[in-house]
């Protein structure tokens, strides 16, 4: 009886490991897996400690508020109070690597380094010790949108003067963390910042210069990132040691039909969503899209504009700028298509949309199909090869949003479908190092405030201590991290709601 005990177990093992072997997929072991999170939107503490105010602290407070539910990122999920319970969450799901942003105006309460504060500078110091204990690798965002308010009453990122207010911000952050932390963002996704901030209603300045803003915007940012490229080159590269880039959100845009017409729609509007922030980066020439600027400049006259709306790059700057990153930081969350013939409606005039002059077409209906979500990170990964050349790649946010509540089943089903579409990328020789799902914990989703949840795990944002409470797709995650690999036939026991951290975690 024994005997054919151990018989069965052996035939069933057998069984299912063939199983196992046939229907998953394994990642790379230095693949790094991590979520990614954003000061303003977790930290809360918004006047504790000698912070000083930024522009989401103002936009927020306006009256009436311009937030969807009238919320605002003053306590948020409360990390600045929670540095134990967020890398608790981190072990739990046994994650490689954080994703997370300094807050500018934490650090320098007025944006101008010669007043650090060093409460700022102590939180984020726990942070990454907490983190390095457990071997979890720290990657830092300078900026992911909460500008020092005073600076924004300086211009913020209209000023030319812009880059060295970043440049001495990014000298006080590699001075304090660069000996533990070797990995640098310089701006999370410049699009957001410049077209929406600057030359839209979007987000925060809600500055809302249509087709002149953005394209400031877009020339300083630029430019400081460089300036905090260049400075870590001379000053701290050699004794540090980590790498510095910049992520930049690369949705996927495809034209509606195979006309040319369309194809060319196609071409349009990525340049002005993402071209004219990575052309002058990773561009082997530099400088903005040239038949964007051509474009822009023809329009800016035709206005009657003594000068194009888009400022140009000297010989100089366009060489100073070109090249300065270490990897090229991926920020995903959508599929659209654009169309030569749906835009002008009612445009602003001068504005980027009508600078491109064609517009998208969302694919709500497309973006499922009946084998789960449709996820082209593997698409976006081959077409900047094919533009940039053979950059490594981070995933440095990716995720989609749901109801509030633990039961995210689709969130689980996104994840693999992701991860397995970077596997393919990975298969078709790309270099991608790593990927961070967005977002750790629910949050302040800006606009949309506390309506829209990205959490692996649930905040509850009525509770004074808000408690954090793993979803569905945590556990498909940490199972994903744990292997090292895709199960297809992996399905979350609903029963199990409780994480443990596993060991060496
Ligand atoms: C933004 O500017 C455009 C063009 O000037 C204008 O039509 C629109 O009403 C403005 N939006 C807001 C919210 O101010």
């Amino acid at each position: 009886m024994k005997r054919f005990i151990v018989i069965l177990c052996a035939v069933l093992l057998c069984g299912h490991a063939a199983v196992v072997k046939q229907s998953g997929r394994s990642f790379p072991k230095d693949f790094l897996f991590g979520t990614a999170t954003a000061s303003y939107q977790i930290e809360g503490a918004y006047n504790e400690d000698g912070k000083g105010e930024n522009i989401w602290d103002r936009l927020t407070h306006q009256v009436p508020s311009p937030i969807k539910d009238q919320s605002s990122g003053d306590i948020a999920a409360d990390s600045y109070h929670k540095v134990e319970r967020d890398v608790e969450m981190m072990r739990e799901l046994g994650l490689d690597a954080y994703r997370f942003s300094l807050s500018w105006s934490r650090i320098l309460p007025t944006g101008f380094s010669n007043q650090i504060n060093p409460a700022g500078v102590d939180y984020y110091n726990r942070l990454i010790n907490e983190m390095l204990k457990y071997n979890i690798q720290p990657l830092v965002t300078l900026y992911h949108w909460d500008l020092p308010q005073p600076l924004q009453d300086l211009g913020g990122f209209a000023s030319p003067l812009f880059g060295q207010w970043f440049e001495d911000y990014a000298r006080v952050v590699y001075t304090n963390f660069g000996d533990r932390v070797k990995f640098f963002i310089t701006f999370n996704e410049p699009r957001e910042i410049c077209n929406e901030g600057y030359g839209g209603t979007g987000f925060a300045p809600v500055v809302n210069a249509t087709g002149i803003g953005e394209y400031l915007c877009a020339k300083h940012l630029v430019t400081a990132h460089a300036k905090a490229y260049h400075l870590y080159n001379n000053e701290f590269r050699a004794s540090q040691g980590g790498k510095v880039g910049i992520t930049i959100s690369v949705n996927w845009f495809e034209a509606e039909t195979d006309s040319e017409d369309d194809k060319l729609a196609a071409i349009w509007f990525r340049q002005g969503s993402w071209g004219i922030f990575s052309e002058p980066i990773f561009g082997l020439e530099g400088g903005f899209p040239k038949e964007l600027a051509e474009r822009i400049a023809e329009k800016s006259a035709q206005q009657g504009f003594p000068r194009s709306r888009l400022p140009e790059f000297t010989d100089e700057e366009r060489e100073y700028i070109r090249g300065t990153s270490d990897f090229f930081g991926i920020n995903h969350y959508f599929n659209a298509r654009v169309s030569a013939t749906t835009y002008p409606v009612n445009p602003a005039v001068p504005s980027l949309n009508d600078d491109v002059g064609v517009d998208l077409i969302f694919e709500s209906k497309r973006a499922e199909s009946t084998s789960g979500p449709v996820v082209k990170l593997s698409n976006v990964m081959l077409l900047l090869k094919e533009l940039y050349g053979d950059w490594d790649f981070y995933i440095t946010e990716n995720g989609m949003s749901s109801a509030p509540g633990v039961d995210d089943t689709a969130r689980g089903l996104y994840y693999k479908a992701a991860l397995e579409n970077c596997l393919d990328a990975i298969d078709d020789g790309i270099k991608l190092k790593g990927y961070m799902a967005w977002s750790l914990m629910d949050n302040f989703e800006w606009m949309q405030g506390y309506t829209s949840r990205f959490g692996l795990y649930a905040v509850d944002f009525e509770d004074p201590n808000r408690p954090r409470t793993p979803k569905h797709s945590a556990f498909v995650y940490k199972r994903i991290i744990k292997d090292r690999f895709i199960d297809h036939a992996y399905v979350p026991d609903a029963s199990v709601s409780v994480m443990t951290i596993d060991e060496g975690h």
